[in-house]
Order: structure tokens, then sequence, then C-alpha cells
């Protein structure tokens, strides 16, 4: 095999870590080469997740960085184009929704290579987000398309695309969490930051609906109330650290605005938390395995199989409704939630067994 494997963000480095590796097992003597975009290049974005997922350094790095969507898919499709020509890749494999998923892509497109989608077929079916296009349009272009739940299989026939080029493999971020789960288990990263195990609520918000514009003030006031009764865990994402200005002054004791940690902590805090209120697509998934109550601070879900499942609960784009968590939490009691199926630590071998087979086709 000539494979390419492209990742720039940092849930990328957590879909992808056992893809690779599945296929460097499967094909040790094949070409697994690794691109890195550099779309997050912070250390504690992407390094981190690099080294404790055991990633191999990658091949190339492309370098970036931040801009305009404009500016950065245009970077990418010119940063990757001669890297795809030196590799000559059988196949190219990109994960996701963001940026440098699409450019990587619309690269192979026009240079017709052969693309494989991870995580494919998620719809929100709002188009105002940028992943959303970034779905549609990577899901039309691919040849291989792997989903993580049912609903990724209807979603992709309502816009043509069916039969052998769609495979069911299951979710390869879940992967990550199983082949972690010594590591974080009984890490009680939350005793770094002063809070007890079960006690606290772990935030994540970073979609620009939210913190671009006035909700994200409106959301640290609800946060701080919340803080009286229950502390709050805070990893701010760096583009919510560039538009937190006055918000984040005179915070209450509860509330702790802290750097984002890396792969290994954050599952963690996840895991110990009473509960957790997020945008990211990611940690919804992360609590529906872990059976930890989630509360997702959007309109809508590309995931709504979390929501099938039990562990989360859309509260709609609206901070006020963050007040209601502490009772939200008591009414759910300590019910239970069950990962959906194929989110098992397995995903990754039955995606490399089909890349295996579509190759010798
Ligand atoms: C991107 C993805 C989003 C994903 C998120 C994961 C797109 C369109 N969006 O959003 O789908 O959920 O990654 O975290 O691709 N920055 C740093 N250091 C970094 C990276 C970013 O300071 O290492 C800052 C820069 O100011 C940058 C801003 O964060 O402008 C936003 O980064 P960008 O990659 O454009 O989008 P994300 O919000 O990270
Ligand atoms: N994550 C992390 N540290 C943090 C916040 C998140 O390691 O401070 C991990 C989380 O466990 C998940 C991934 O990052 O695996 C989710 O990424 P993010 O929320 O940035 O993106 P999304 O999933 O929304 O695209």
């Amino acid at each position: 095999m000539r494979l390419l494997h492209v990742v720039g963000t940092r849930p990328n480095f957590v879909k992808m870590a056992p893809v690779v590796a599945a296929l460097r097992e499967i094909d040790p003597d094949g070409r697994h080469a690794l691109v890195h975009t550099g779309q997050h290049y912070d250390r504690m974005m992407s390094e981190i997740f690099l080294e404790e997922l055991g990633v191999p350094a990658p091949d190339h790095m492309l370098g970036v960085g931040s801009g305009t969507h404009a500016e950065m898919l245009a970077r990418v499709l010119t940063a990757i184009a001669p890297v795809i020509e030196a590799e000559d890749p059988d196949l190219v494999i990109v994960p996701g929704d963001v940026n440098s998923t699409l450019a990587a892509a619309l690269a192979c497109a026009h240079m017709q290579v052969p693309i494989a989608h991870v995580e494919s077929g998620l719809r929100s079916f709002d188009r105002t987000m940028p992943e959303e296009v970034n779905r549609v349009l990577t899901d039309q272009i691919s040849d291989l398309l792997f989903t993580h739940s049912p609903e990724a299989l209807t979603n992709l026939e309502h816009e043509g695309i069916s039969g052998e080029r769609v495979k069911l493999v299951g979710n390869t971020m879940i992967d990550s969490l199983v082949a972690l789960q010594d590591r974080f288990r009984g890490r009680r990263a939350c005793g770094e930051h002063g809070v007890e195990p079960g006690s606290y609520l772990l935030v994540t918000l970073h979609r620009p609906a939210l913190v671009d514009g006035e909700l994200l003030g409106s959301a640290i006031s609800e946060l701080s109330a919340i803080a009286a009764e229950m502390p709050v865990l805070f990893p701010v994402h760096p583009r919510t650290r560039a538009r937190l200005g006055d918000a984040a002054a005179d915070l209450p004791g509860g509330l702790h605005l802290i750097e984002p940690v890396g792969y290994l902590d954050f599952l963690s805090l996840e895991a110990d938390a009473r509960a957790v209120l997020t945008d990211s697509g990611g940690v919804q998934e992360e609590t529906s395995y872990l059976g930890v109550p989630c509360f997702t601070l959007r309109d809508n879900t590309e995931r709504p199989i979390t929501i099938e499942a039990g562990s989360n609960v859309l509260l709609g784009l609206d901070p006020a409704r963050i007040a209601e968590i502490p009772a939200l939490i008591a009414q759910r009691g300590e019910g239970s939630s069950e990962p959906p199926p194929l989110w098992d630590g397995h995903a990754a071998e039955r995606l490399a067994a089909e890349v295996a087979a579509y190759l010798e086709t």
C-alpha cells in the first residue's frame, strides 16, 4: 500500500491515530506517509496529541497556520499538491470536517487520487457552520466513505451516495479513548485544579456561533453563577481565549478558566466530571462512551446518536439555559446510557480491512 494520511487539528489527531496504527499493522512494509497541515500548531493543540497517542512524527509539515477560511483552504491546497505528487499514493485518508479536510480532499480530486473520508455522513443540516459545508463537499468527492453511525448512511443516501463506497466501521475516536483507558482512568487530573472527582462541571466552548459574538459573555456570566454551587473547570480553546476580553476579569473562585489540556488529562477530566457542557463534536461522543451527562450548547447536533444513547441533551444556543444544568443533572439521577454499536475500540481495524479490500480490487 502507498497511503497518505492527512491531519491538521486537535480532533483529527484523535480520529487518525488508530487508523494509521491499524494500517501500519496490516501492512508494515507499505508506505504510510503522514501530512500535518499545521492548522493547529500550539503544543497543547497539536504536538502533545501526537506524543500521547504514539503517532510517528509527520513526514510532511505544511505549516499553514491560522487565517480566514479562504486563506487556510488556499494554503493547504497549494502546499499539499506537491506532496501528493511526490508521494504518489494509492489512497489519501482524511478525517472529519475541518478546513484541512476539505482542502486536502479537493487537491486529491483534481489530481485524480482516490480519497477515503473518516467520519463521513454526519450532518447538522446547518450550512452556516463551516464544518457542515466541509463535510458535504468532502463526502461528494470521496471514493471510500467510512461512517460511524447508521444515520450517516441515510444522510449520504439522501445526497445520492450509497452502495459499495460507504462502509459502516464505527468510531475511531472511541478507539483512541479505549486504547488509553489504563492511562487516564485513575489519573485524577482534576486534583491539579483543586476540584474533587464527581463534583464539577467540565466546560469546552469554541464554535464561532457561540464564542465569536456576545453570547460568550453571557455564557461566562451564567457559568459564574453556577460556580457558586458547583465548581466549573473550563479549558479554554485558543479561539475562545482570543475573544474573552473583559469577560475573563473578576471571575468567582469556583470558575476555573485554564489553558487547553492534553488528551490524557482531558479524558481524565471528562471521566471524573459530574457533567459536561460543550459545543464540541468529539466531546459529545466521548461523554456518550463514558456515560457522563453532557449538555450541548447548540441548536443542532450532527451527532443525534449521542442523544439517543441517553448521555447528551441539546440545550440550544442559549446561554440562559446553563442555569438549568444543576436541576437537569438531579433529574437525570444516575441514569444509564449505552455507547452506540461499533463504538467498541475496534473501528480502525475494520477500516483497515476495508482499505485493504478496496486496494486489492
Ligand atoms: C477548527 C475547526 C473546527 C474544530 C476545531 C477543533 C474549521 C473550519 N474549524 O476550529 O471544526 O472543531 O478546529 O478544535 O476548520 N489558534 C491558536 N493556536 C492554534 C490553533 C488556533 O492560537 O494552535 C487560534 C488562532 O487565533 C485561530 C483560531 O484559534 O485564528 C481559530 O483556529 P481555526 O483552526 O481557524 O479554527 P478553530 O476554531 O480551531
Ligand atoms: N480535548 C483535549 N483537550 C482539551 C479539549 C478537548 O484533549 O482541552 C480533546 C477531546 O478529548 C476530543 C477532542 O479534543 O478528543 C475534541 O476536539 P475539539 O472539541 O477541539 O473539536 P471538535 O470535536 O468539536 O471538532
